[in-house]
C-alpha cells in the first residue's frame, strides 16, 4: 500500500533514459502502486503490470493509480496489440507458471523495483526472468534492489539461472531526519540499480 524508495529511484533512470524504454514492450514485476511501470507507459512504452494474485484478487489501488494518470487500462484479447495511452494489468506470481505466463507476449524490457526483499523469493524472481529471457534472450532486466541485509548476495544467485548483472548506479539517501534524530545518529539508505541480462553462451 506504500511506493517504496526503491521505485523513485528506478523511475527517475526510465526518465533518463528513455530511448531504453519508449516504444519498448516492458513488463513489470511487483508493481505494487505501479509508479515504474505507469512512468514508463507515460513515456511511450508498451507495458504490462503484475502483481502477485492474491494482490490483484483483493486491490484496486494500482487500477487507481492508472487511471488517475490519464492511461486507459486495455482488455487481455489487445495484449498482442496494444493502443497507445494504454496498458494491461495481470496477475503473475513470480515462478508459478499459471496461464498467465503463455497469455504474456515477448517482451523488450523487465522491471522491477525493490522486489528482492525476502531471499526466501530470490529463486523464484530469477526463474521467472529465465522464462522471459529463453523466449526472448536479448530481453534486459532493470531493477532497483534496496540493501536491507549485507549478507544477501542476488549476483550469486544468477549464476545457476546463467544471468549476469553490472551495477549501473548505487544510490544513497538520508533517511527522514526525524526518524534520524530517534537513532541519535544520520543514516542512509543504499538502493542499487542493477541492469540484468542472459549470460551469452559460446558453446
Ligand atoms: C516491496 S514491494 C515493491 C512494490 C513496488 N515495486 C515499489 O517499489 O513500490 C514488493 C512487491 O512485490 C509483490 N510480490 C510479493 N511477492 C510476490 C510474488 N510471489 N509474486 C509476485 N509479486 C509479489 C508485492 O505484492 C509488492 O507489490
Amino acid at each position: 500500500m506504500i511506493t517504496w524508495p526503491a521505485a523513485p529511484v528506478l523511475s527517475q533512470f526510465i526518465v533518463n533514459n528513455k530511448p531504453l524504454f519508449t516504444g519498448k514492450r516492458v513488463l513489470e514485476l511487483g508493481s505494487g502502486t505501479g509508479l515504474c511501470g505507469i512512468v514508463a507507459a507515460l513515456i511511450g512504452a508498451k507495458v504490462i503490470l503484475t502483481d502477485s494474485h492474491s494482490v490483484r484478487a483483493k486491490s484496486d489501488l494500482l487500477d487507481l493509480n492508472v487511471r488517475l494518470n490519464g492511461i486507459i487500462i486495455a482488455l487481455d484479447d489487445t495484449i498482442e496489440d496494444p493502443d497507445p495511452k494504454s496498458l494491461h494489468i495481470c496477475p503473475l506470481t513470480w515462478g508459478r507458471f499459471t496461464g498467465v505466463f503463455f497469455m504474456i507476449p515477448t517482451v523488450d524490457v523487465i522491471i522491477a523495483s525493490d522486489c528482492f526483499y525476502d531471499p526466501e523469493d530470490f529463486e523464484d524472481i530469477l526463474m521467472t526472468l529465465a522464462y522471459f529471457m529463453t523466449r526472448n534472450p536479448e530481453t534486459v532486466f532493470y531493477t532497483t534492489y534496496h540493501v536491507r541485509n549485507s549478507s544477501w548476495n542476488i549476483e550469486c544467485a544468477l549464476k545457476r539461472w546463467n544471468l549476469i548483472c553490472e551495477c549501473l548506479h548505487v544510490d544513497y539517501e538520508d533517511d527522514e531526519p526525524e526518524c534520524d534524530a530517534s537513532q541519535g545518529h544520520r543514516s542512509r539508505s543504499t538502493i542499487i540499480i542493477y541492469k540484468i541480462t542472459r549470460e551469452q553462451r559460446t558453446d
